[in-house]
């Protein structure tokens, strides 16, 4: 078989062929679909690019309102809405935020109808959209993760658990779980009641219907973002998220309570182990599996005394490790996307990278991981993104009258570039502590591992 590098060198030091200067005759417009902080991130990067025209967003939120056309009414889950959407518009690039419409087949859909999207096919989504298949690609392709066993009989998961001798077992539902479906059970009890919530209950709907057993891995978490047409890489720069919602990583799991480019624990000779034995392997086990992938892989991973190991892929750019990757992203991410969706990644430079930090804070609202209140008057957000390097993204908020309000469990990310972690943790909080609501809450510790 041929190798899908076809001679080049196309990770870290890549030749670059063809590079082209962007005609300003050929201005794109794009549409994002989502309503978060990473999709004010990609419009905020989309609206920067010179080769843009116009930015749209379905549905968008309060600030993306200030970068992109949004479409509050056509939400990220009506495929139908928004090819009659991007039909309508003229759109030449459609960009997919998060996994739902991906693993739905929304990227298909347009394909099929000849319009040109940037996210991977259904089939491909799998990789997140099914922890089973990820595992089951791994280990076909020798890529390191945690050991396991995949069940959709609860009897034998049970069976299975009650041999089980190396604790805490980590369970997951095989399905999309809004970032909830993992439990890590210090003991066969605890298993057992995972298992029940998940195969029995349905607690997580058909997404429990088969689930994962894995070895519990210790180590430091990091991400790596790498967009990818299949055949080259684009290494975007690591980050690490903060999943937990209390200080010093404690509490119930969030969607991410901020996060920091880059991961220093994933730098340097780290850097080319998993680039050599995780990043190159994955591709060509797409490859071999004759799997197209054209999108951003993110794979989460957990850096072990033994090296590093996949915790997971999702198939798409993380929240709100985008709202600290794309500040620092110099190059022109619309030509990026671009030349992905159509097979040519080839084409475009190596990633222009700002060598600052970034650190990335999100402001809540009160009782989020759980239930909170919405439609609190936020304030602030001028005197906050004034601030030098500042950037405040938007996650859940609207703007019903004159005045912007809360709409989410995690309504703001606030990103600042600096000289250095403490640097960039300061200017953050220093834009955190300008912006209030009623409930407002924040971690105050973000990037403590990098610090340390
Ligand atoms: P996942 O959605 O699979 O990334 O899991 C969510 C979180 O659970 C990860 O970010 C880790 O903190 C934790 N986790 C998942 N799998 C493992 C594992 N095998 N060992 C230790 N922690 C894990
Ligand atoms: N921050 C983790 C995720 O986007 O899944």
């Amino acid at each position: 078989m041929e190798s899908p590098w076809a001679g080049r060198e196309v990770l870290g030091g890549a030749v670059v062929q063809d590079a082209r200067p962007m005609d300003p005759e050929v201005a794109m417009k794009i549409l994002v679909v989502g309503g978060g902080g990473r999709e004010h991130a990609l419009c905020d990067a989309l609206a920067r690019s010179p080769s843009v025209e116009q930015v749209w967003c379905a549905p968008g939120n309060a600030g993306i309102e200030d970068v992109a056309t949004c479409v509050p009414d056509v939400l990220a889950s009506d495929v139908e809405g928004l090819l009659e959407l991007a039909r309508r518009e003229s759109i030449d690039l459609t960009v997919v935020g998060p996994e739902a419409p991906l693993v739905a087949g929304l990227v298909d859909r347009f394909t099929a109808e000849g319009l040109l999207a940037f996210g991977p096919t259904k089939e491909a989504a799998r990789l997140e959209g099914s922890k089973a298949f990820a595992k089951a690609f791994m280990a076909r392709h020798g890529i390191p993760t945690a050991s396991y066993m995949s069940f959709d009989d609860v009897d034998a998961a049970r069976e299975y658990l009650r041999e089980y001798h190396r604790f805490p077992a980590v369970i997951k539902a095989d399905g999309l779980a809004a970032g909830k479906g993992v439990v890590i059970a210090p003991g066969r009890r605890e298993a057992l009641e995972a298992l029940d919530a998940m195969m029995l209950e349905r607690r997580f709907g058909e997404a429990g219907d088969r689930i994962v057993i894995e070895e519990f891995l210790r180590g430091e978490e990091a991400s790596i973002h790498v967009i990818t047409d299949g055949r080259t890489l684009y290494v975007l720069p690591t980050a690490q998220d903060h999943k937990a919602v209390g200080e010093g990583d404690t509490g119930p799991n969030t969607g991410g309570m901020g996060a920091y480019s880059p991961a220093p624990v994933a730098e340097g000779r780290m850097f080319d182990r998993i680039e050599h034995t995780i990043l190159r392997p994955v591709l060509m086990g797409l490859a071999r599996d004759e799997i197209a992938f054209r999108g951003c892989l993110f794979v989460g991973l957990m850096i072990t005394k033994a090296g590093p190991r996949v915790l997971e892929f999702n198939v798409r750019f993380g929240d709100p490790e985008t709202e600290v990757l794309l500040p620092r992203l110099r190059s022109d991410l619309a030509e990026v996307l671009k030349a992905t969706a159509e097979g040519r990644l080839d084409s475009v430079p190596e990633p222009d990278v700002d060598p600052r930090v970034a650190v990335g804070v999100v402001v809540a609202s009160g009782g989020y991981p759980g239930p909170y209140a919405g439609g609190k008057v936020i304030e602030g957000l001028e005197a906050a993104a004034e601030l030098e390097g500042v950037r405040v993204y938007h996650a859940g908020t609207r703007r019903p009258t004159a005045n912007v309000v809360t709409a989410g469990g995690r309504v703001l990310c606030v990103t600042a570039l600096g000289e250095g972690y403490a640097a960039a943790r300061d200017r953050a909080y220093e834009a955190v502590d300008r912006i209030r609501f009623e409930g407002a809450f924040a971690r105050r510790d973000i990037a403590h591992r990098a610090l340390a």
